[in-house]
């Protein structure tokens, strides 16, 4: 398998046929996560170093199991307790952790550019784990994965994200590789939660919830980040509810077959109620389940599992 890549910034740099590598080496991953021994050796004496700026429990953890049980080392690193608290910045720490001699370097940071700058400066590979509004394409790729295993296709698949778009990283990740596979993607939003510029996403654009559910065949919602809000954008929590919340009245309104996507965490009772999280349709815990194939597979076709042309 030839991989062409030295880092992985968003999935805009991801052609169709990189993506359906990705897959099928995470579909091959899949099982070793059932064994009563969960390591494999591909990526032994290799050293992954997990730079978290920002709160995170999924994508971190997934990353360190997944290098774990690919047989890497690992060393996280995180804003709290580290130099950055005294005004080192990200590019000076990364410059310094590189005098170590990692092989990969997975970012996650507040605002938006910082794994490619960081991609620019240093020889190892550097894997975006979320950065600001900007893109978040691991979480897309564990997305669109588990809409293509469970429906068995993604081509005109009706796909509703819902939520807070404009400061979501999750929701353009996903609109860029769901479009590269032919989904038909529509943003769920009040007007003052959708960015400028979503007329050229190849999306529809929608502020009636209600209307779009009996046709959606996912049902994505996104959580609100109250943390990236400097203003307020709705009146209150239980008005927004009300009309973007996903409820069991709404999850009644579903098609047979249906599904229920977030990528966490959840604000329950906001974007999303107890009753729609527990449903049979909710694949929630399966997308953090694939998130950890996902990533075995990227750590290992970064870090050399496929044979890179640069
Ligand atoms: N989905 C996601 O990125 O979750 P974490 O913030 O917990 O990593």
């Amino acid at each position: 398998m030839i991989w062409a890549h030295k880092d992985l910034i968003g999935i805009q740099d991801l052609g169709k046929d990189d993506i359906e590598n990705i897959f099928d080496v995470a579909t091959s991953f899949k099982e070793i996560s059932t064994r009563e021994i969960k390591k494999i050796p591909p990526l032994r004496g290799k050293t992954v170093v997990l730079l978290f700026y920002e709160p995170s429990t999924r994508t971190r953890m997934s990353f360190e199991i997944a290098a774990k049980r690919l047989s890497a080392d690992t060393i996280a690193l995180s804003a709290s307790g580290s130099s950055f608290e005294k005004g080192e910045t990200i590019l000076d720490a990364a410059r310094n952790i590189m005098a170590m001699a990692p092989d990969c370097i997975v970012i996650r940071y507040p605002y938006a550019g910082s794994p490619k700058l960081l991609a620019r400066a240093l020889p190892c590979s550097i894997i975006n784990a979320g950065d600001g509004f900007h893109e978040h394409p691991t979480q897309a790729l564990l997305d669109i994965y588990s809409m293509r295993e469970h429906f068995g296709y993604i081509d005109g698949l009706n796909v509703l994200i819902v939520g807070d778009i404009m400061h979501s990283r999750v929701a353009r990740s996903n609109v860029y590789g769901l479009k590269k596979f032919g989904a038909n993607v529509t943003l769920v939003a009040p007007k003052t939660l959708l960015p400028l510029g979503t007329d050229e996403w190849g999306v529809d654009v929608c502020t009636e919830f209600d209307s779009v559910i009996p046709d959606a065949d996912v049902i994505m919602m996104v959580r609100i980040q109250k943390e990236r809000m400097q203003q307020r954008f709705f009146s209150d929590e239980r008005e927004y509810a009300f009309f973007y919340g996903l409820d069991k009245s709404r999850v009644e309104q579903m098609k047979e077959g249906a599904i229920i996507m977030h990528p966490g965490p959840l604000n329950r009772g906001v974007e999303i109620t107890y009753d729609a999280t527990e449903s049979a349709r909710s694949v929630i815990l399966n997308q953090v389940e694939n998130g950890l194939a996902i990533r075995m597979a990227l750590l290992y076709l970064f870090l050399g599992g496929g044979k890179r042309v640069d």
